[in-house]
């Protein structure tokens, strides 16, 4: 029997269950080919004793409907600067991408499916480099990976924020309230801009478009007369103002320099700061944006990556990660998806048309 590992990394997302179940279920069409998962990305294999778990159709029955992953996730101790103490007690980051794969090849793994973003992606190239048979899947709600149309995860967060958006729309306009609405996103405004067209909001800032904000002001204080009117702000967390930064705290160790949160509080500061006399209430969506059953788009997208990562397996078709590209699922090297980040293109037919709807981004 050939052995496929399947792990899934970084932070998790709706549909890495329909993934595992797609990889799986099309496995086990094939008479040869057995499939094991690692748990916590690739920690599970090199941790000692290994937690390895064998995937077959029992334990991947209907799980494409639930939230997170079997697999258990973590976006800490990437192999690629592990953190590993010295005898005299420091801690030193250590690339140990060749003693994982070697660990692979001991312990029978003929290919590993990488479920990931662009962290777990460069992981699942370093592997390849290194001689081992990868194939990825691109995962992550912020829909900032190369390549690809769309990361499966992505719609279900943008059908998380539209919803709660509509719930402030309403209250918003009750009270003659100015709601900003936080959603994550990185350092690319998708979210945000797919939520501001769903949900109709006034006004949408994004991290490609910083905002001025005298003009967000104006347009605020625009929409009152006689201290009535209402205004619905959706903000991404990387957004910033113009000559400005990102509202961040210290990164946690082994991950991004910055962790993003608390812009919708600055900018709620800033407006009144600035001036604006109406009531200002801040909303941070957070990780509700990651939990939870996908949306049938995202069961049906990652589903499908799920068989044809299989596919790619069967094939020998290795370092490359399934894409939806123009509407067709194909795939590109991972190489290709990893040297460039997906940003909104400020003059792209999106923010254009969603300015045709009047939604203002602070330009
Ligand atoms: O990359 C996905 C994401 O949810 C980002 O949108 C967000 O900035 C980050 O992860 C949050 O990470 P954590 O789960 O570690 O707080």
């Amino acid at each position: 029997m050939k052995k496929l590992l399947v792990a899934t990394g970084g932070g998790d997302c709706p549909g890495l269950n329909a993934v595992i179940r797609g990889i799986v279920k099309r496995a086990s069409k094939e008479s040869d080919w057995e499939v094991w998962g690692s748990f916590e990305a690739l920690n599970g294999l090199m941790e000692e004793p290994t937690r390895l778990v064998r995937l077959d159709g029992k334990t991947v029955a209907g799980i494409h409907v639930k939230g997170g992953t079997i697999l258990g996730t973590t976006n800490k101790g990437n192999p690629m600067s592990y953190p590993e103490k010295q005898p005299d007690g420091s801690v030193k980051l250590v690339n140990r991408i060749p003693w994982v794969v070697e660990r692979l090849k001991e312990k029978g793994f003929d290919a590993v499916v990488n479920i990931g973003g662009d962290g777990s992606q460069a992981i699942s190239q370093a592997m390849f480099e290194a001689g081992m048979p990868v194939v990825g899947v691109p995962k992550t709600i912020d829909n900032d990976l190369n390549s690809t149309d769309f990361t499966f995860g992505f719609q279900t967060a943008v059908q998380t924020a539209s919803e709660s958006f509509d719930r402030l729309v309403t209250t918003a306009s009750s009270h003659h309230r100015v709601m900003i609405m936080e959603v994550m996103g990185r350092d690319a405004g998708w979210i945000a801009l797919y939520t501001a067209i769903s949900g109709g909001a006034e006004i949408c800032l994004i991290p490609e478009i910083p905002y001025d904000l005298q003009a967000v002001v104006e347009k605020v204080n625009a929409r009152y007369v006689d201290g009535r009117g209402f205004v619905n702000i959706v903000i991404a967390e990387g957004a910033k103002p113009k000559d400005g930064t990102v509202t961040a705290t210290q990164g946690e160790e082994g991950r991004h320099a910055v962790r993003l949160g608390g812009v919708c509080y600055a900018l709620s500061q800033q407006l009144k700061d600035a001036g604006v006399k109406a009531d200002i209430r801040e909303t941070v969506l957070g990780h509700t944006q990651r939990g939870g059953t996908p949306i049938a788009y995202d069961r049906v997208i990652a589903s499908v990556f799920g068989v044809r990562a299989m596919e790619l397996v069967l094939s020998g078709k290795f370092g490359e990660l399934v894409v939806l590209k123009n509407n067709e699922y194909t795939s590109v090297p991972i190489k290709e998806a990893i040297s460039a980040y997906n940003y909104v293109d400020p003059q792209g037919a999106l923010v254009q048309a969603a300015k045709g709807l009047g939604i203002f981004f602070g330009d």
